[in-house]
């Protein structure tokens, strides 16, 4: 190998090496790790004592947030706090007893229904099962 040849070899190693440090975060942004669902069939949610009624609350569901509501009678009821329109989190509104969306003033009932702004689907709503103080929720089916 002559110098010629040498100075070639290293320009290019050094300019994929260049292209792959800058190329790499960006893959990893784009493409993000599989999580294991399976996993995350059902979840502790909380504590009965923690809620009081018509109050709710966020908890991790796998990899994304739900939302678990103590409806003013006293029913505990599960949602995914993805907002269905561009995945912003989603609270839970007291004084209109209704699920809200802060980013476009998306509305869902307490059966997941759209009932205002443009989230073009429900969200999913979760089996909830209340065993002695502690809350448990997991997806239906
Ligand atoms: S992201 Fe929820 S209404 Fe737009």
């Amino acid at each position: 190998m002559n110098r010629r040849q040498f100075g070639n070899l290293f320009l290019g190693g050094s300019f994929l090496a260049t292209a792959a440090a800058f190329l790499f975060p960006i893959v990893r942004y784009v493409l993000p790790p599989k999580q294991a669902e399976a996993s995350q069939k059902r979840v502790a949610a909380g504590k009965v004592k923690d809620f009081s009624p018509n109050s709710g609350k966020i908890f991790k569901f796998g990899s994304t947030p739900a939302m678990l509501v103590n409806t003013a009678e006293g029913q505990f009821l599960a949602f995914s706090a993805v907002c269905t329109h561009l995945t912003c989190t989603v609270t839970y509104d007291a004084a209109s007893g209704t699920l809200y969306c802060p980013c476009h003033n998306g509305r869902f009932d307490m059966s997941g229904r759209v009932v205002a702004g443009p989230p073009p689907a429900p969200l999913e709503v979760y089996a909830v099962e209340v065993a002695g103080e502690d809350i448990f929720v997991s997806r239906k089916g």
